[in-house]
């Protein structure tokens, strides 16, 4: 009798998520509420989420969207950072237990980013705040210059913006978010442990060639762009290795298909349904199914300050059925999902 091989793990939590709101949230949050404990809630609605109040608000359409059966799951819920954020809402998010986190999104750098900041030395004084205050920095690292490759751009912000911010406020918690490079790799590794970074499921899987496989890919697209092959494999092995600077973080980033087969589509891969089966497959590939759980259900945890979750998920080495597709009912419309590039093996039980 042969036996299913299986593993189990503590219940992992989402580091970054963009669960949208309205019918879209309501077709995607069960995906993420089932899966995790908690997860990392990203601000960049239309109107951004900027004060306490529209925080709570949010914080509680997701609540009250929440499936029956998934009622324990927490949202945590984070502040979109503008050139005019005044330093007393990041307090009084802080002080009353409604920001985890507040988010860095450079001006035009990606979608909803419009009203992001401008000029770091902008939000000097709000830094310095959360400093104090001890509430983590976000940061969607790549900057804007149009004259710098968008290959490049991640790169290019860990010199320009990342290091002279570490330098100038020695205690703020920041992370790194979905890196994609080498560079950030080496960079964050190098950091002490007030610095982390979190690694989607989709930039462990592939390289920028899955962009234009035979055609153009818009479900492949998002933001920072997938890079070359060599960064794949840096990213592999960081997020495997059990160095607990990296950590989950899904960017799983829902758009209506027709916003994405489109002569500008957004950027953005929908990812939640298909995660965990995802990465058992590259850790058991990368021969590190023992930093599986590191990765997923500690190392972020800790990072902010949190309890680890109690409870344990199982997955199962056989093949999954996973849908390609959400419904979003209320739109007549569907989400794609994030396609792995070679068959799934493992399933949650
Ligand atoms: O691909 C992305 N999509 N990257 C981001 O930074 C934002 C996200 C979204 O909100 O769609
Ligand atoms: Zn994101």
């Amino acid at each position: 009798m042969t036996t299913t091989k299986t593993i189990t793990l503590r219940r992992p939590d989402d580091w970054h998520v963009h669960l949208r709101d309205g019918a879209v949230m309501k077709a995607v949050l069960p995906w993420t509420a089932q899966l995790y404990g908690r997860a990392i809630v990203m601000p960049n609605l239309k109107p951004p989420i900027t004060t306490v109040t529209a925080a709570e608000a949010y914080r509680e359409r997701i609540l009250a969207e929440l499936p029956a059966e998934n009622k324990t799951f927490t949202p945590l819920m984070t502040c979109y950072l503008t050139d005019n954020l005044e330093p007393s809402e990041i307090k009084l998010g802080k002080e009353k237990g409604v920001f985890s986190a507040a988010k860095l999104y450079p001006a035009g750098a990606t979608t909803n980013s419009e009203h992001g900041v401008t000029d770091i030395q902008n939000i000097y004084p709000v830094l310095e705040m959360m400093q104090e205050v001890d509430l983590p920095l976000l940061i969607h690292g790549e900057v804007v210059d149009p004259a710098i490759d968008i290959f490049d751009r991640e790169a290019v912000f860990i010199e320009r913006v990342l290091q002279p911010l570490l330098r100038d406020f020695p205690e703020l918690r920041i992370v790194s978010e979905h890196i994609t490079t080498s560079a950030a790799v080496d960079f964050i590794s190098a950091q002490s442990d007030r610095v982390g970074a979190t690694i989607t499921t989709h930039h462990l899987m592939i390289n920028r060639n899955a962009i234009f496989k035979g055609g153009i890919r818009p479900h492949m697209y998002c933001l920072p762009i997938a890079k070359r092959e060599e960064h794949r494999l840096a990213l592999r092995r960081a997020a495997t290795s059990g160095d607990s600077h990296f950590f989950l973080g899904t960017d799983t980033a829902p758009h209506l298909t027709p916003l994405k087969e489109n002569a500008c589509g957004c950027a953005g891969i929908f990812n939640s349904p298909n995660t965990m089966e995802c990465l058992a497959q590259v850790f058991e590939e990368e021969g590190a199914l023992d930093h599986l759980e590191g990765f997923a259900s500690v190392h972020g945890a800790r990072f902010y300050g949190l309890p680890l979750n109690e409870d344990r998920i199982t997955l199962e080495k056989i093949p999954p059925d996973l849908p390609s597709e959400v419904l979003v009912p209320e739109l007549g419309e569907a989400i794609q999902v994030f396609t792995p590039p070679e068959p799934m093996s493992w399933r949650l039980k």
